[in-house]
């Protein structure tokens, strides 16, 4: 453990001395646990971001040289992008027989908005057998390992929050029929609270206030616990990116994975056509000729509106957060085990006890909190694919408790898949009055983990019944 009278000093130097007011009130155990915390620190850096971040709200200068990326069609217009897709979809296939793709899934984040307590992929979203967002994912990557003829290595980080609650999750459900050995968990990082006046808060007298670094800290996460280190053992090259909010997902995709490494690309994003030009999506732009991610709120409105000579918007295209990385690129990135991505700052209301020993719960803003966003590891990679995908097929998060992306939405997209997937197959859907599908349907990934393999799966003479609770498992 360092000398107490070197932290102090240090602490001094960097004007933040007030972290060791109380140290004298706390028991050894939490006098050392204080120190170690502070210990992980680099103060030199910490400084650098208060007088970039905290002390002064950076200004968003939006580049002059903005202009839209290219975009893979979902469809193929043509028959060369349709003989690319099929080659690409052949290469995903031969990727994940080869053993050289892992899913990731970044499931530190809070879900304050959704008003859960425990961590999000614990939440249940199923219509008719309620399971777990993890669970969605588990039987994906447990019928890509089946396909593959071997197991997809899956990575999943927690915050130091959610990191118990969820193991324990996976133990109790037997890791959802996946092998122990190929679910590896690894925490991320944190960042300290600032208040306004650049001091880092208190949450206790011997506990700093921490907050998870953003998913953006997924990178330096995956080198910090071996995880990178585990994926090259493993012969893993690609890494299979996507949030924990959004069952609709497509863990492993051989035909986005195809098209991201025939394309020699480093990192690949899926996006959305937005809705409306004021869609609260990050947009895809180029930037010096780098794709890059620029968040709806720094996009001026004139730009979300401009269209191009074909009527269609210029900047159409959202980021969903899924993407593929290369282990190398992942691996250059943090070299020397630090963060080379920028912060974005945020202004939240985070409870600290002051110099009395009082716990404040302030009423407005009074701190900065930091975080890092992965997608700003676009404009770092030699290539980007940009995939464009269909909104109804892959993407409907949970993210609030009611409205819009509540469960209920999400519920209902889940099902009005099912049944467009069923219908292709030549399976009758019924509907009600208003043309809604009649029934809870459910199709494990097991079952069927696109139309094609439905149409395969499903007998075309199925009926359904307007109320039936139909469940399409193993
Ligand atoms: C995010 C994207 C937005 C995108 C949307 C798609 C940002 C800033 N915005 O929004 O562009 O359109 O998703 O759903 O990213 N997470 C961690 N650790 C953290 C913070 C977050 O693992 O420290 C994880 C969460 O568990 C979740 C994901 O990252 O899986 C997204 O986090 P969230 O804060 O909910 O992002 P959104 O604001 O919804």
């Amino acid at each position: 453990m360092p000398n107490l009278q070197t932290v102090r000093r240090m602490l001094e130097a960097h004007g933040q001395g007030h972290l060791l007011g109380h140290y004298e009130s706390l028991t050894p155990p939490e006098q050392a646990a204080l120190v170690s915390q502070i210990a992980t620190i680099d103060f030199d850096q910490l400084d650098e971001w208060i007088a970039q971040y905290v002390l002064k709200a950076p200004a968003a200068a939006i580049p002059p040289d903005i202009a839209p990326p290219k975009i893979e069609p979902r469809k193929p217009a043509d028959e060369a992008a349709r003989a690319r897709h099929a080659k690409a979809i052949a290469r995903g296939r031969e990727l994940l027989a080869q053993g050289k793709v892992a899913a990731f899934v970044v499931a530190g984040g809070q879900g304050t908005r959704l008003g859960y307590e425990g961590p999000k992929g614990c939440f249940e979203v199923t219509p008719g057998k309620h399971k777990p967002l993890f669970q969605v994912f588990a039987e994906q990557i447990l019928a890509a390992s089946r396909s593959a003829g071997r197991p997809v290595p899956w990575y999943i980080m927690t915050s130091p929050a959610n990191d118990v609650p969820t193991r324990a999750f996976f133990r109790r459900n037997g890791y959802f029929g996946l092998k122990e050995a190929d679910v590896v968990f690894l925490t991320q990082g944190t960042l300290p609270a600032i208040g306004l006046d650049g001091k880092v808060l208190l949450a206790g007298p011997g506990e700093l206030a921490l907050s998870p670094d953003g998913h953006g800290g997924s990178l330096r996460a995956l080198r910090a616990s071996g995880a990178l280190a585990d994926m090259a053992r493993r012969g893993v090259e690609l890494i299979s990116y996507f949030q924990v909010d959004n069952p609709l997902v497509r863990c492993l995709d051989p035909l986005f994975l195809g098209l991201h490494d025939l394309a020699g690309a480093e990192m690949s994003a899926k996006a959305l056509p937005k809705r409306d030009p004021m869609e609260k999506l990050g947009n895809f732009c180029l930037v010096s000729g780098k794709v890059t991610v620029i968040e709806y709120s720094d996009l001026p409105e004139a730009l979300a509106r401009a269209t191009g000579p074909d009527g269609r918007l210029r900047f159409s295209a959202g980021s969903i957060a899924i993407h593929v990385l290369g282990r190398s690129f992942v691996e250059r990135l943090t070299a020397d085990g630090r963060c080379q991505l920028p912060l974005h700052r945020a202004e939240k209301k985070v409870p600290f006890v002051d110099a009395s020993g009082t716990l404040v719960k302030p009423e407005t803003p009074n701190a900065v909190k930091l975080e890092m966003f992965v997608f700003d590891a676009m404009p770092l990679a030699k290539a980007c694919v940009i995939l464009e995908t269909d909104r109804s097929e892959e993407f409907s998060p949970v993210k609030n408790a009611d409205g819009a992306d509540s469960p209920a939405t999400c519920l209902h997209d889940q099902v009005r898949r099912a049944a467009r997937w069923l219908a292709k197959a030549g399976v009758a859907v019924p509907r009600d009055a208003d043309k809604k599908v009649a029934a809870a349907i459910e199709i494990s990934p097991l079952f069927a983990d696109c139309p094609d393999q439905l149409a395969k799966a499903v007998d075309p003479k199925l009926t359904i019944t307007a109320g039936q609770n139909l469940y399409l498992g193993e």
